[in-house]
């Protein structure tokens, strides 16, 4: 990426939450590649999370990827990971990127889900997404394309069934951020959610059957499930100052299965 060009990152600080696997790794690799220093957040996979790294900073002298671990549902850590996003690049973040979430893998019916269960998702998806956003919208600096990108889910947009409380932990996120961008009016920042469709990553395969993927598959018009580089370079767009006058909105990112 040419320096100094609207699509370029140069010089930016990125934290990617949920980078150790799937759309967060690819995230993570792709602002990466446009000159991001990145952030990579996990909660359990530091291994996974390491290897990232590793492929990022493969070459420089410099490291350009560090990584973070942090259960974003918890304020502290969500706090510690901004300041280990400062004190690694000696910056002020610029970018968000919030990946990390889980997906019952039981697909319940709304009548099924246990409060256990339900609890979870919320946590994670909505008061983990909460507590990014609330800390980025103090911390990333104004008035330089500041960023922030939620993931959602176009599980909002398809009301599926056995989706009921993830897709409404999703659907909350996605108020949350339009609320957002309006609230950070003067500051430059922006924020936005993406949502993707049926993706091929661990929490699509989890639970499924050989039918279910099939029929994810049979229900986009493109003939296959999306994949992790299909949805990296919308974000990456967003993040970039090209991206500046998408605010307030949701992308979905699904071949047109919605
Ligand atoms: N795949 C799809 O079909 C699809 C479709 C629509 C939307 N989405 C959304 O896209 C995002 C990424 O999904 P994915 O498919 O990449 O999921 P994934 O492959 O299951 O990866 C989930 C990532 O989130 C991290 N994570 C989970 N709980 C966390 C927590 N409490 N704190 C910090 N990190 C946590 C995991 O870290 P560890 O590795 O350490 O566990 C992992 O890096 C999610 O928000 C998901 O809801 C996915």
């Amino acid at each position: 990426m040419a320096e100094g060009s609207k699509h370029s990152l140069q010089d930016r600080v990125a934290i990617v939450t949920g980078a150790s696997r799937g759309i967060g790794r690819a995230i993570a690799l792709h602002l990466a590649s446009m000159g991001a220093k990145v952030v990579i957040n996990y909660t359990s996979s530091s291994a996974q999370a390491d290897l990232v790294a590793s492929q990022i900073n493969a070459g420089s002298s410099v490291p350009q990827a560090i990584t973070a671990r942090a259960n974003i549902s918890d304020p502290a850590q969500v706090k510690s990971l901004f300041d280990a996003a400062e004190s690694a690049f000696n910056s002020p973040v610029d970018i968000l990127v919030n990946s990390a979430g889980v997906l019952d893998s039981k697909f319940p019916n709304v009548f099924n889900t246990t409060i256990e269960d339900f609890d979870n998702t919320f946590n994670v998806n909505t008061r983990g997404a909460f507590l990014c956003c609330k800390e980025a919208a103090n911390r990333i600096k104004q008035g330089r394309g500041g960023r922030i990108i939620c993931l959602t889910s176009s599980t909002v947009a398809s009301s599926k069934e056995g989706y009921g409380a993830y897709a409404a932990s999703k659907a909350a996120v996605e108020t949350l951020v339009k609320i957002l961008a309006k609230e950070l009016k003067g500051t430059g920042i922006t924020a936005n959610c993406v949502a993707p469709g049926p993706v091929a990553t661990e929490m699509f395969f989890s639970g499924k059957t050989e039918e279910m993927v099939k029929a994810a598959v049979e229900a986009c018009p493109l003939g296959r499930l999306g994949e992790t580089d299909d949805v990296a370079p919308v974000v990456g767009f967003l993040a970039s100052d090209a991206g500046e006058w998408v605010n307030g909105q949701v992308i979905r990112v699904n071949g047109g299965y919605v």
